[in-house]
């Protein structure tokens, strides 16, 4: 009740300001809000996929974690948005595409841009759709658990890879980091969060904040956090779980080369960066941090009626 009561009042905010802008220069077709169905006309029982994929020889492991995901019954959908716009059509409709129930689909990008994984979709019929890399598996009950996460929680990021923002007070500097406990950013690796980001994201976001992403390639995970932070002012939320990350180096072989640690560096150097310039574009730091996560244990605690009294359903001795 309480949380349909917020998403009116958010919505109800989003579409004034929407109304309000409508001359700026995002009011392009795509951010025609007749386009999309209202939140309240979505499905909320069900989550609708959207895997991004690049790397052709990945293809194989593409099919193979869309099937894997077609299966559970929370499901409502799978789009492979493939971002290689030079990829032969004939390689994609040759990709058979095999499904255990969610139907599968491929989308191609138009551009390479990393915003267009954002774009909101007018076929999109639920609340809610998780975001995820084509190197990123977890299993269907962890699915399950974190879906329902999201429905507890359902204006915040869901997610399953943490990591945070912190000020360097010497070098007046944002810097991004992970620490040990506390996080305020959830990566795009797998997360759930309101298909309205989506259009939040597309139509709303700071002028500069797009164009930024575009020209450094970068970080369109990091603007989506802050969207939900500034609309929610409210961290993310981690479930406890275990992907597993095919692209993690630590799957494969330990590169602990100067190149590869000198690499890290720059990429994490290049993310702080970025946090630096979306807290000038927003005016402001909206990321908040959030403590802990949620562990899925209902089962350790599931009491059975045996001889009057409660036990734990897996004790099996006698009272
Ligand atoms: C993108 O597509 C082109 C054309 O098929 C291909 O040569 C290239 O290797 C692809 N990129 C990746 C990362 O697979
Ligand atoms: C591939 O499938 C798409 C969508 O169904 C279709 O528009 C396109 O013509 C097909 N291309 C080839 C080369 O088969
Ligand atoms: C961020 O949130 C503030 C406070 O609700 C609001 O005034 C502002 O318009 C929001 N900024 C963006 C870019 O959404």
């Amino acid at each position: 009740m309480v949380t349909s009561a917020c998403w009116a009042a958010f919505l109800l905010v989003l579409y004034c300001s929407i109304t309000y802008s409508s001359s700026s220069p995002y009011a392009s077709s795509l951010c025609n809000r007749e386009l999309y169905a209202p939140h309240w006309k979505l499905r909320s029982d069900q989550v609708t996929i959207l895997m991004s994929g690049f790397a052709e020889r990945r293809l194989p492991l593409v099919r193979q974690i869309a099937r894997s995901y077609s299966v559970s019954p929370i499901v409502h959908s799978i789009y492979i948005l493939w971002g290689n716009t030079s990829t032969p059509w004939a390689l994609l409709n040759h990709t058979d595409l095999v499904s255990l129930g969610a139907p599968v689909y491929v989308v191609r990008q138009e551009t390479t841009s990393l915003n267009d994984r954002f774009l909101p979709r007018p076929y999109i019929q639920t609340r809610a759709v998780l975001i995820c890399d084509d190197d990123i598996t977890i299993d269907v009950d962890e699915l399950k658990f974190s879906f329902q996460m999201w429905k507890e929680n359902d204006r915040r990021i869901v997610g399953f890879f943490p990591c945070s923002h912190e000020y360097q007070l010497q070098l007046k500097t944002w810097i991004y980091t992970i620490h040990p406990d506390r996080y305020s950013i959830m990566l795009t690796k797998l997360m759930i969060l309101a298909t309205e980001y989506l259009y939040q994201y597309t139509c709303a976001v700071p002028h500069g904040v797009k164009e930024y992403i575009d020209s450094n390639m970068n970080c369109e995970d990091i603007a989506m956090n802050f969207v939900v932070a500034n609309s929610t002012n409210q961290g993310p939320l981690l479930v406890n779980g275990k992907p597993r990350d095919w692209g993690d180096t630590r799957n494969s072989i330990n590169d602990l080369s100067s190149s590869a640690l000198s690499a890290k560096k720059q990429h994490r150097k290049n993310r702080g960066d970025c946090i630096t310039a979306f807290h000038q574009l927003w005016e402001g730091m909206p990321l908040r941090y959030s403590f802990g996560k949620v562990i899925n244990s209902v089962e350790e605690q599931v009491f059975c009626e045996k001889h009057g009294s409660l036990l734990p359903c897996n004790d099996q001795s006698e009272v």
